[in-house]
């Protein structure tokens, strides 16, 4: 009976806040503390624990991996009571551990929820990915053109030269020719070290973020989050999955992908619409971190929905007793 009733998004949202409030609440005494995995275990069993309280017959289908790595959340892993629809779930209980670990911006505990079969079963290997915020008419950049192309495409499109163009890029060794490249445009470049799902999150808000385009390779299954989240604000997003070994395509043959050269649009990614909650861990330019005061801490929630682009901000006053 459960996977047959309907995907209530509305009455289903407020939940998805909670989940996502509590993982980040839970790896608040971790930020600055230096332990990676502490900071991310605390906030994989705080969210498990939320999830598993909502009236939901859940599939995870991007999470921390697979079942033989024994980790919780992980992918195939059926959660909430069992009383409700059938849902898929991709999640990422901390995005930016090392930045928790070390106390930099940007870390945020992510969800996102949908029908059976809404969401890409990302496998864990590299995606190239590129996005634009909403705005925009569709396709005026894409993932034939040369990173030098897609800015002269977009400052075309925005009315101002490329100086006037700022690129979200992780800091890898690997996209030396691309920071090269677009700095060869006059275009500004915002380095970050991690976090790629809050990196194209930012060109959705950009006349608050600065950012008006994300480019580069990160995790395959954080470009399926980063989708389901412009899916909500609006923007459009590319990826094509990048493998190294005949390993990582059996992750992708397992996972269902069957042509390894595709390029997914964002709806190609989040084919249904779907509700998408973060939480700020650290402080950003999307969200605040959690603040610790004595006697209780605070955390804030972006919720979103795709059907109607409602996006919530929510703080949450917590008490430690
Ligand atoms: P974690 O939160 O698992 O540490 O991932 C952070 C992250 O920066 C992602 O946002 C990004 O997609 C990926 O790691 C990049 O991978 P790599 O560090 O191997 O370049």
């Amino acid at each position: 009976m459960s996977n047959s009733e309907v995907f209530q998004d509305r009455m289903l949202s407020l939940g998805l806040a909670r989940v996502s409030e509590a993982a980040a609440l839970a790896s608040a005494k971790l930020i600055g503390r230096g332990d990676e995995k502490a900071a991310d275990q605390a906030a994989v069993n705080a969210m498990r624990e939320q999830l598993n309280m909502l009236d939901i017959a859940g599939v995870v289908v991007i999470g921390e991996g697979e079942r033989d790595e024994a980790p919780m959340l992980y992918i195939g892993e059926e959660v909430g009571t069992g009383n409700g629809p059938g849902v898929d779930i991709a999640l990422d209980p901390l995005e930016g551990t090392t930045l928790t670990a070390k106390d930099m911006p940007n870390a945020l505990t992510v969800i996102a929820m949908g029908p059976r079969g809404s969401m890409l079963h990302a496998p864990d290997v590299y995606m190239d990915k590129l996005a634009i915020g909403p705005g925009y008419a569709d396709g005026i950049v894409n993932m034939d053109m040369s990173p030098a192309e897609r800015v002269s495409a977009l400052a075309r499109a925005k009315g101002c030269g490329p100086d006037n163009i700022t690129v979200c890029i992780l800091e890898r060794p690997r996209h030396e020719a691309l920071i090269e490249e677009v700095r060869g445009t006059g275009a500004a470049i915002r380095l970050i070290t991690d976090g790629d799902v809050a990196g194209v999150m930012h060109t959705a808000e950009a006349a608050i973020t600065g950012i008006d385009m994300y480019m580069g390779e990160g995790g395959a299954p954080e470009g399926v989050l980063a989708a389901a989240a412009l899916k909500c604000m609006g923007g459009q997003m590319w990826g094509r999955l990048l493998f190294r070994n005949d390993d990582e395509r059996g992750r992708a043959e397992k996972a269902g992908i069957e042509d390894f050269d595709r390029i997914y649009t964002r709806d190609d990614m989040v084919t249904q619409d779907v509700i998408f909650a973060a939480t700020g861990v650290t402080d950003g330019s999307i969200l605040q971190g959690i603040r610790r005061e004595v006697g209780y801490l605070t955390a804030e929630t972006i919720l979103m929905r795709s059907k109607t682009g409602s996006v919530r901000r929510m703080t949450y006053r917590n008490p430690t007793r």
